[in-house]
């Protein structure tokens, strides 16, 4: 890894700690590897990328219907998808160090001791088994979902009963998933415990490739409005051998992260592999009975896929800035640009001056008028700069002042988090300026 890319990294994974994005979780206890939680600010973030993904391919949709399905489900969904027998890593161990790898992910030595001995690969299942029951010898075993496409096979007949879904349609999630990852790392990529949001679109069979082609397209607008620069993604066709078990094609979505070029999303053709495994599995009719024709088929399914967290890390990545050299000019900031509809504080406000009860006042009332529509900030620490800088480094767009004029002539001056340019505007005129944004 480059030290400039190296340090980008660690540039954001510092930001986020200090400023309440992401925290190591259980960190009092000393931590536990590879897990974290979000903070203050890293919750809004993610709400509002999960928030604009629901709208933007579910509520926006004629086609598209959602559900929220449990974590644990019967142990017979995963034998009839296969991921108890396939849903497998190929694992190596170091025969020095003893240290496990994922084969496909380490050159000829090993990453951690220059050893150039692996034991055979084995394939290493990753799905979470968890007991269910009180007593250790009653109950069952089942696993906590490795993926979140199940829940929309197992409930396909329920769509089909309780709504007017016509094929070509589309059924929506998001939520958490697990596996048991043999190499976890690189702050939120890869994590053994997950978010993931991604839609089972089901289509008759001639139509497979057109609807590819046709998500394929959406996803890279979807990266567009994360505020991704399209220069940062690359697209795999990922080869026969390599794809998941119930995969016919599949491309990766990758991004230039600082430790390489990395799945961030996909997008696979998984046939009818899963609503025949499940018809076949729970002997109920998983077919699809054209209203009109009365046509009866299994649908074949287009599955784009894309995860929150790296979702979250890729914005940041490609929002972190640093402006200014502090060695020539002194001025120098860190900006996080990033888009409007992600940000979390969408406008601070400020009293120019702390101690003057008049500008607090009206500086107050602003604030929480600009707060019933959208997340604003109150700040009245040090001075304007200091106030500025905080803002910028945790992306707030825009940052509204309070002063002596704004009592004579009710404006205030908004400055814009990219320009660092200030104007002047009516009060009255505020909500709408914000609202344009978000439009
Ligand atoms: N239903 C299809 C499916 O689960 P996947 O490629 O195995 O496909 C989907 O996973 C997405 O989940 C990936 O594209 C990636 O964004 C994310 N993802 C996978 N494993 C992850 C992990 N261990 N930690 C964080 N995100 C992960």
């Amino acid at each position: 890894m480059a030290k400039e890319e190296q340090d980008l990294l660690e540039k954001v994974v510092s930001l986020c700690k200090r400023r309440g994005f992401v925290f190591p979780g259980s960190e009092i206890y000393g931590g536990l590897a590879n897990s974290w939680d979000y903070g203050p600010l890293g919750v809004e973030l993610k709400n509002n990328i999960q928030q604009l993904w629901w709208k933007k391919f579910v509520q926006s949709r004629d086609d598209m219907v959602g559900i929220d399905a449990a974590v644990i489900m019967s142990p017979k969904v995963w034998e009839a998808s296969e991921h108890i027998k396939s849903f497998t890593d190929p694992l190596v161990e170091c025969k020095k160090c003893h240290q496990r790898f994922r084969e496909d992910q380490i050159g000829k030595d090993c990453p951690s001791c220059g050893n150039k001995e692996f034991s055979e690969a084995k394939q290493f299942n990753l799905m979470f088994p968890v007991h269910l029951g009180s007593t250790e010898d009653s109950g069952v075993t089942s696993y906590l979902r490795g993926e979140i496409a199940q829940a929309m096979f197992v409930n396909f007949k329920n769509i089909l009963d309780s709504t007017r879904v016509r094929v070509p349609f589309g059924i929506a999630s998001q939520g958490k998933a697990f596996r048991n990852e043999i190499t976890p790392g690189n702050f939120i990529f890869r994590t053994r415990e997950f978010n993931l949001m991604e839609f089972e679109y089901f289509v008759r069979e001639e139509d497979w490739e057109k609807w590819f082609e046709y998500w394929r397209k959406e996803m890279l607008n979807w990266l567009k409005d994360l505020g991704i620069d399209l220069k940062h993604v690359h697209e795999v066709e990922i080869p026969d051998g390599e794809r998941a078990h119930y995969s016919k094609r599949t491309i990766d979505f990758e991004y230039d992260y600082p430790f390489g070029q990395k799945e961030l999303y996909g997008l696979a053709y998984r046939t009818t592999f899963d609503l025949d495994n499940h018809m076949r599995s729970s002997g109920e009719d998983l077919n699809y009975v054209d209203p009109e024709s009365g046509e009866k088929f299994v649908p074949h399914v287009i599955e784009p896929t894309f995860g929150i967290d790296r979702s979250v890390l890729v914005a940041l990545l490609d929002a972190y800035h640093e402006e200014g050299d502090p060695a020539k000019d002194g001025a120098s900031r860190i900006v996080l640009k990033l888009p409007f509809k992600l940000a979390p504080y969408k406008v601070a406000v400020f009293p120019l001056l702390k101690n003057k009860p008049e500008l607090v006042k009206k500086a107050q009332e602003i604030y929480k008028n600009l707060k019933q529509d959208f997340n604003a900030v109150w700040d009245d620490r040090g001075n304007i700069g200091k106030r500025y800088y905080a803002q910028d480094e945790i992306g707030t767009p825009y940052c509204v002042t309070v002063d002596f004029d704004t009592l004579e002539n009710d404006t205030v001056t908004i400055r814009d988090r990219d320009t660092a340019k200030q104007e002047r505007i009516g009060i009255k005129d505020l909500p709408s300026f914000l609202r344009d944004k978000l439009s």
